[in-house]
């Protein structure tokens, strides 16, 4: 089985960590369009235009199913990519809020969202929650992250900084949606500040959808892979190396 992943940058390959832990697929075919990363503070149309332009990349290959591995795309193209395309495509946001629902019983809990602007000012997560009756629901839009993922620092002042500008005033946190890819490269520093609270992963969020609702399983000793990148794909391939370690 063969599965393309896309997104704006690096952020995917948080996804790619957890399908190949668990042993998803034969075969995957990356695409960060990291010539224009962030996505998430563009507007809807030019992410939709973006993220057409990145399904004529996948047009090369016999792919089985595309994952979405980018909130901002899966919040505002979903559609329009489904109406391209005749192969199933996997977003995010719905594995995320049913991984969520799994992990948060009680509907009184504090809930955070964070996420790129597109993500955040899309509701998308606010919506599904209020839907599922949670009644304590904060989200910010924290795309600074994005930017410093890309820029390799998963640590230090800058980083600190970010953080306690973002965080400082949120109060108790229960449970935080990463609602961003990128975010699990820092996400033992978000989770420490937030006093632990439960973080909920696209990658593992995916994983458990695609096996509940596609019926996926760990199957495949060794998956190949590629990786492809609009821009410099040298250094996501440094950075796919070092993130997937023995993975790959
Ligand atoms: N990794 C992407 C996401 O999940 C977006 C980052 C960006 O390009 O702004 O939203």
């Amino acid at each position: 089985m063969k599965a393309g992943i896309f997104d704006s940058g690096i952020g995917g390959l948080t996804v790619v960590k957890s399908l190949l832990e668990n042993n998803m697929f034969e075969e995957i075919i990356y695409f960060g369009d990291t010539a224009r990363v962030p996505y998430g503070n563009k507007n809807k149309n030019t992410i939709i235009r973006y993220s057409l332009e990145a399904l004529k990349f996948f047009d090369n290959f016999d792919l089985d199913i595309l994952i979405i591995a980018c909130n901002s795309v899966s919040v505002y193209a979903l559609n329009e990519i489904r109406e391209n395309t005749n192969i199933p495509v996997v977003g995010v946001i719905e594995p995320c809020v049913k991984a969520l629902e799994n992990k948060v019983k009680d509907k009184s809990s504090n809930i955070l969202v964070i996420g790129t602007k597109a993500t955040i000012n899309s509701k998308k997560y606010e919506d599904a929650l209020q839907k599922l009756s949670y009644k304590n629901v904060k989200s910010i839009a924290t795309g600074l992250f994005v930017c410093i993922i890309e820029e390799g620092l998963f640590e230090g002042e800058i980083l600190a900084s970010t953080i306690n500008h973002y965080f400082s005033n949120l109060g108790n946190i229960d449970a935080v949606i990463l609602g961003c890819t990128h975010f699990p490269f820092i996400e033992n520093k978000i989770s420490s500040f937030l006093n632990n609270a439960i973080t909920i992963h696209s990658g593992d969020a995916i994983v458990a959808f695609l096996k509940t609702e596609y019926n996926c399983k760990n199957q495949f000793e060794k998956t190949s892979i590629q990786f492809f990148a609009s821009e410099n794909p040298n250094e996501l391939n440094k950075v796919a190396k070092q993130w997937l370690k023995d993975l790959i």
